[in-house]
């Protein structure tokens, strides 16, 4: 695990995007998770603008979302199609076909559908990068706490604090959906790379689990403490309850200066 520990969001936001760009530039093909959510916003951004400014190439990048609100459309401002296409889709050169995004207008046969996007991803190769966000809760994806470690592609009923933290773009905390379809924390974990991102002290307590907790279904972010390669983007505020923050510089400098490409 390396945590990195940034100033504020607008950091966060630029280093991510310059470890995806630097995996796209060795790597045209890459197959890159994408995630939703305020704090993806920034990262977003920053990638646009590598595209307009810099011809960051994104005709052969594969993409596969995390996670999509049952009983939601692409139009639906809720919908978390509605946020890629707003902030990143139509804004770069992406391939329509190597886009991919669970589908939240099915209706019935979810088993089958959650299978067939669990085959695209194989069928894909994997995913190389994974960016996550990380729920108050400590849910990645909607992996809500309690979730099984080893859980695949399925149907999720959404927890209390998920539901009132994404009400707005919905109108009430009624009008939310009270079931999405989220990858599993068990399809995460066979991500090669794994880049988490948190800011604002709302999220420090659920990223001081998820690092220095145990392993537990309750925060379902912990389970990253399983997997080889992954990456805690963070402010000042999600990392302020961290206990080991000096420990962790340590470390970054240390792969700085001897294995600098873990870094790129
Ligand atoms: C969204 C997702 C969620 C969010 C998390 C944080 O695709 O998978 O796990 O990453 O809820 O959301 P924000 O960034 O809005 O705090």
């Amino acid at each position: 695990m390396l945590a990195v520990l940034k100033r504020n969001a607008e950091d966060v936001s630029l280093h991510t995007a310059k470890l995806i760009a630097g995996a796209i530039r060795r790597k045209p093909a890459l197959r890159l998770g994408m995630a939703t959510g305020n704090t993806m916003v920034g990262v977003y951004r920053e990638l646009v603008q590598m595209h307009r400014e810099e011809g960051l190439d994104f005709s052969r990048v594969v993409t596969f979302n995390l996670d999509e609100y049952l009983g939601v459309d692409a139009n639906h401002p809720g919908s978390l199609r509605h946020f890629m296409d707003e902030h990143f889709f139509t804004k770069v050169n992406l391939a329509p076909a190597n886009i991919h995004a669970p589908d939240g207008t099915i209706r019935g046969g979810y088993e089958e559908y959650c299978a067939g996007y669990e085959k695209a991803i194989r069928e894909a190769g994997g995913i190389d990068v994974q960016l996550l966000g990380i729920g108050r809760n400590g849910h990645i994806g909607f992996n809500e706490p309690t979730s099984s470690l080893g859980s695949r592609t399925r149907l999720k009923v959404l927890g209390d604090e998920t539901i009132a933290d994404n009400y707005k773009l919905f109108g009430t905390i009624g009008d939310v959906p009270k079931c999405a379809i989220t990858v599993g924390i068990g399809t995460i974990l066979e991500c090669k790379r794994i880049l988490l991102l948190a800011t604002g002290d709302a999220k420090a307590d659920a990223v001081m689990k998820a690092i220095e907790g145990p392993v537990t279904s309750a925060v379902p972010a912990s389970a990253l403490q399983h997997h080889p390669d992954v990456t805690f983007i963070l402010d000042e505020g999600a990392a302020a309850r961290l206990s080991q923050k000096e420990y962790y510089r340590r470390v970054l400098e240390m792969t700085e200066r001897l294995t600098p490409e873990r870094l790129s």
